[in-house]
C-alpha cells in the first residue's frame, strides 16, 4: 500500500458508500493509519491508498501514541454555520505544496464507526477543515480546487511539475494503466460496496 500522489485518477474517483466491514479491511485501515504517520499526516482518505470506498481516518496528533484514531464510513456533512474562515491547507497527495482554502468554521458530520454505530459530531476549528477535506477527497476534489483562481494561479507551477512525473512514470510502466486501475476498483467495489 502507498499514497498515490496528483494526478492519479483514483483521486478524481467518486467514491461509493461502503456496505460492509470485515477483518481484511479493518487491516487495511490499520495500514492507512501506519501510512499516514509515516507521512507525518492528520487525516487520510481511502482513495488516496487507491481504495474507491467512502471512508476516511483521522488522527490530529499526527502520532501513533498520542490523540485519537477515528474512522468515518460513509460521511455525510451537513448544516455548515458560524460562517467562514481561510486557513493554509496541504495534502499528502500533493506532498510539499500548500494553499488557502475557505471552508465552513462548523459542521455537522454524520457517519458509521468502525464498529457499524452511527454517531454525530459537531465539529469546528482543525477538525472540522480536517473532515471537509477528507471527505473532498471522497468526491474526487482535491484542496486545489476549491482555492480562488489568484491563489491557484501561485501553485499552477508546481501542479504542473506533478502532472509531468506522473505522465513520465505512467510512460515507463510504473504506474498501472487506466484498464488496471478499472479492475482494481471493480474487486474493491464487488466486494464492500
Ligand atoms: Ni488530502
Amino acid at each position: 500500500m502507498q499514497i498515490l500522489t496528483y494526478p492519479h485518477p483514483t483521486l478524481r474517483r467518486v467514491s461509493k458508500p461502503l456496505r460492509r466491514v470485515d477483518a481484511d479491511l479493518r487491516k487495511t485501515i490499520r495500514q492507512m493509519f501506519d501510512l499516514m504517520y509515516a507521512a507525518k499526516g492528520i487525516g487520510l482518505a481511502a482513495n488516496q491508498v487507491d481504495l474507491p470506498l467512502r471512508l476516511f481516518i483521522v488522527n490530529l496528533e499526527a502520532k501513533p501514541d498520542a490523540g485519537e484514531e477515528l474512522v468515518f464510513i460513509n460521511p455525510v456533512i451537513s448544516l455548515p454555520r458560524g460562517g467562514s474562515e481561510e486557513a493554509e491547507e496541504g495534502c499528502l497527495s500533493l506532498p510539499g505544496l500548500y494553499g488557502q482554502v475557505v471552508r465552513p468554521k462548523q459542521v455537522r458530520l454524520n457517519a458509521y464507526s468502525l464498529q457499524g454505530k452511527e454517531f454525530e459530531a459537531e465539529l469546528s476549528g482543525l477538525f472540522a477543515r480536517c473532515c471537509q477535506h477528507e471527505l473532498d477527497h471522497l468526491d474526487g476534489v482535491l484542496f486545489p480546487d476549491r482555492m480562488s483562481a489568484t491563489a491557484r494561479a501561485d501553485i499552477q507551477e508546481d501542479l504542473d511539475v506533478f502532472e509531468t512525473d506522473f505522465a513520465s512514470r505512467r510512460g515507463t510502466g510504473e504506474l498501472p494503466s487506466d484498464e488496471e486501475l478499472a479492475r482494481g476498483w471493480a474487486q474493491w467495489e464487488g466486494k464492500y460496496a
